[in-house]
């Protein structure tokens, strides 16, 4: 009866456990034979059923053996033969997000002209953010109205409101000659409509090292506006104020979409703003331990979004952050 439940429960999964499962009930010094010698002992009238017994255990666990075999070979069988001509599974391809791929066009112009890529905390102190800027401490945009502020401890950080900060990092840890841009987030404590977002994307740029002039600056912000909107692109600045450049300069470009025919994108005047920029003011130079004496340098600092709504027509900020599958699907041909 025991050896019956144990010929019965065994469950075998590996060659090894049947062939185990072989040597034991099956083998030639298989654990049944014992019970064959001992028939010789069971009294004659019995002797038959005795035996018809040990021979269905015998039989029993031939068929498990067999039958477990079958099982595993099939097993083996079906991992072998691969079907080369069924067809493959429909495999949805994704898109880039349409802010990483103007990202990463404008980091590749940029790099085309020797301008390496700084990236930041996105947590900042204000030294970082507004002190080494020459923020006054009375300038509004300190204020809760366009800053978010964070407490940690007894030390008030805040979400950067522009990446300006990561360039008075790169000031304070290196030498001029200095080429770098800084692609990244930025936070502004705004209310969230279809032109205005919480956060947005910025690149800004910093060029640093002896004689470095405004001409420099135009014709770097001419090279990049024909690289990114066509050769035919024109530039115009007009005379604007950041604490940390004098002079500084907001520019346009010329409208990309109506090419100067005039549409309702740049208001039928032409130009679209896409920057702003200056010369790097001296006492943030100094905050950052480099001698304005020896050295000059400018800097721009740009919205991502705003480039790709004019590259891309898309004219509500909100698509950018909403994972509506419906947007990104759309930017699959652009890399
Ligand atoms: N930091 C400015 C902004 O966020 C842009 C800027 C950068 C302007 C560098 C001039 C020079 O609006």
């Amino acid at each position: 009866e025991q050896l019956l439940n144990e010929v019965r429960q065994s469950e075998l999964k590996t060659e090894t456990e049947l062939e185990t499962y072989r040597i034991k009930f099956l083998g030639s010094k298989n654990c049944l034979k014992p019970l064959f010698a001992e028939l010789k002992t069971v009294p004659n009238e019995q002797k038959k059923a005795v035996g018809l017994q040990i021979n269905e255990l015998k039989n029993e666990a031939q068929r498990i053996y067999d039958n477990f075999k079958e099982k595993l070979s099939g097993a083996t069988d079906q991992k072998e033969v691969i079907d080369y001509s069924r067809p493959g599974e429909p495999n949805e391809i994704g898109a880039r997000h349409p802010i990483n791929v103007i990202r990463n066009e404008i980091i590749s112009i940029f790099e085309r002209i020797g301008y390496g890529v700084s990236e930041g905390p996105e947590i900042e102190d204000d030294w970082h953010n507004f002190s080494a800027l020459n923020f006054p401490d009375e300038h509004p945009a300190r204020d809760m109205q366009d800053t978010f502020f964070v407490e940690k401890g007894d030390e008030e950080l805040a979400l950067r409101t522009h990446t300006s900060s990561v360039q008075v990092r790169v000031m304070e840890n290196s030498k001029p000659p200095i080429r770098t841009i800084s692609p990244g987030r930025v936070y502004r404590n705004e209310a969230i409509s279809a032109r205005a977002h919480c956060f947005f994307h910025q690149v800004e740029g910093l060029f640093i090292d002896k004689d470095v002039s405004f001409a420099d600056l135009k014709q770097t912000i001419l090279y990049f506006a024909q690289e990114m909107f066509g050769k035919k692109t024109q530039i115009r600045l007009r005379p604007s104020y950041f604490p940390f450049t004098e002079p500084s300069a907001e520019v346009d470009v010329s409208c990309t979409i109506c090419k100067g025919k005039g549409c309702n994108v740049c208001k039928y005047t032409g130009w679209l703003e896409i920057l702003g920029c200056g010369m790097v003011d001296p006492s943030v130079l100094t905050s950052a331990n480099i001698d304005p004496k020896e050295y000059s340098g400018f800097a721009f600092g740009m919205g991502i979004e705003r480039i790709a709504q004019l590259k891309y027509r898309v004219n509500d900020l909100r698509l950018y952050s909403e994972n509506d599958i419906r947007f990104l699907k759309q930017f699959k041909s652009a890399f």
